[in-house]
C-alpha cells in the first residue's frame, strides 16, 4: 500500500522557463489565443523585494505574468560591472516559484545579439536629462533597445518598472509611447529597506561600513523634501543635502530637483511636479534614489 506522505508543504509549481525566441512566441501566443491578459517583469535577476513586490502587482492585474532575466550588456559600458554583476539563478527561480510565476524568460546573449546585430534605439527627451544619461551616456540606449526588444518578444499588456530607476521609468514610458508599443508601462513604488535604503542589487556589494553610511541618501532626500515643502528656497535646501550626503563619505555625481514628468530643471516647486534624483558613490558602489516633493 502507497504510504501518504506527512508532508504538508505546498509543492511549488516551478515556472516554465522559456530560452528561445519560438518558445517564447509560442507560449505568449497561445496564452493570449485564451484571451488571458499578461504581464511582464523585466528584471536583470539578482531579485530582491522590489523586485518580487513588481511581481505582486503583476499578478493582482495579469492572468499570466511572465519575468525576464537578462543581464543586458548593451546596458553597462566596458568600464562598469556587467561581468561581476551578481547572478543569482537559483535564488531566483526558488523566489519566482514561491510567487506561482508562470513563465521566466532567460535568453542568452546570441539570441538577444545575435551576429550581425546593428540596431538600437536612440531615445531623446527624458533620456537626455542630464542625470544618469550625464555619467552613463550608454546606459538608455542600452535600456531601450532590450526593453523594446522584451516587449515585441514577450507582447505584455503591461509592464512593470520600479520607481527607484526614476529616469529610467520615464524613458521607457516615453519610448512605448512614441513607438506605439501597444504595452502598457506601469510604475511602482520604491521599496526600502527598514532603515530607508531603497532596494537594489547592487546593494550587495557595500562593505558593512558603506551599508551603515547609505540610508544617508533616503534620510536626505526626505529631509530636503520637508524644507522644500515648508517653503525654504531650492538652491540653499539643495547645497545643503548635498554637503550632508558627502559628509557620510558620499562622492555626489547629482543632487536635483526636476519636473516630476519631463525631467526638466525647475526654479521652485511653483514650477512642478518636483521630484528630487540623487546619484553617489560609496567606496565603488554607485546608488541612486529619488523622492517626490
Ligand atoms: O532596471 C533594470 O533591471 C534593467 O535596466 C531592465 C529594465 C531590466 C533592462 O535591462
Amino acid at each position: 500500500m502507497m504510504r501518504k506522505s506527512k508532508s504538508t508543504a505546498k509543492k511549488l509549481a516551478r515556472p516554465r522557463v522559456l530560452r528561445t525566441l519560438s518558445a517564447m512566441r509560442t507560449w505568449s501566443a497561445q496564452v493570449r489565443g485564451k484571451r488571458e491578459t499578461v504581464a511582464l517583469v523585466p528584471t536583470m535577476g539578482a531579485l530582491h523585494a522590489g523586485h518580487l513586490a513588481l511581481v505582486r502587482l503583476a499578478k493582482r492585474r495579469a492572468d499570466r505574468v511572465v519575468v525576464s532575466i537578462f543581464v543586458n550588456p548593451a546596458q553597462f559600458a566596458p568600464n562598469e560591472d556587467f561581468s561581476s554583476y551578481p547572478r543569482t539563478w537559483d535564488a531566483d527561480i526558488a523566489a519566482l516559484s514561491e510567487l506561482s510565476v508562470d513563465a521566466i524568460w532567460a535568453p542568452g546573449v546570441a539570441t538577444m545579439y545575435p551576429d550581425g546585430f546593428a540596431t538600437k534605439i536612440a531615445p531623446g527627451g527624458p533620456a537626455l536629462a542630464g542625470l544618469e544619461d550625464k555619467f552613463r551616456p550608454h546606459f538608455f540606449g542600452g535600456v531601450c533597445t532590450v526593453v523594446a526588444k522584451l516587449l515585441l518578444q514577450v507582447a505584455p499588456d503591461f509592464a512593470t518598472f520600479g520607481e527607484k530607476d526614476y529616469q529610467q521609468l520615464k524613458v521607457v514610458t516615453a519610448m512605448a509611447r512614441d513607438l506605439d508599443i501597444p504595452t502598457k508601462i506601469v510604475g511602482l513604488p520604491t521599496v526600502r529597506e527598514k532603515d530607508g535604503l531603497a532596494m537594489s542589487s547592487r546593494n550587495a556589494y557595500l562593505s558593512a561600513d558603506e551599508r551603515a553610511a547609505a540610508p544617508t541618501l533616503h534620510r536626505v532626500l526626505k529631509e530636503c523634501a520637508a524644507r522644500l515643502k515648508a517653503g525654504q528656497p531650492l538652491a540653499t535646501t539643495l547645497g545643503e543635502g548635498e554637503a550632508e550626503i558627502e559628509s557620510a563619505r558620499f562622492a555626489v555625481d547629482y543632487f536635483e530637483a526636476r519636473h516630476a514628468e519631463t525631467l526638466t530643471k525647475v526654479a521652485s516647486l511653483a514650477d512642478g511636479p518636483v521630484r528630487l534624483l540623487v546619484a553617489a558613490k560609496i567606496g565603488r558602489t554607485r546608488l541612486i534614489d529619488n523622492i517626490g516633493v
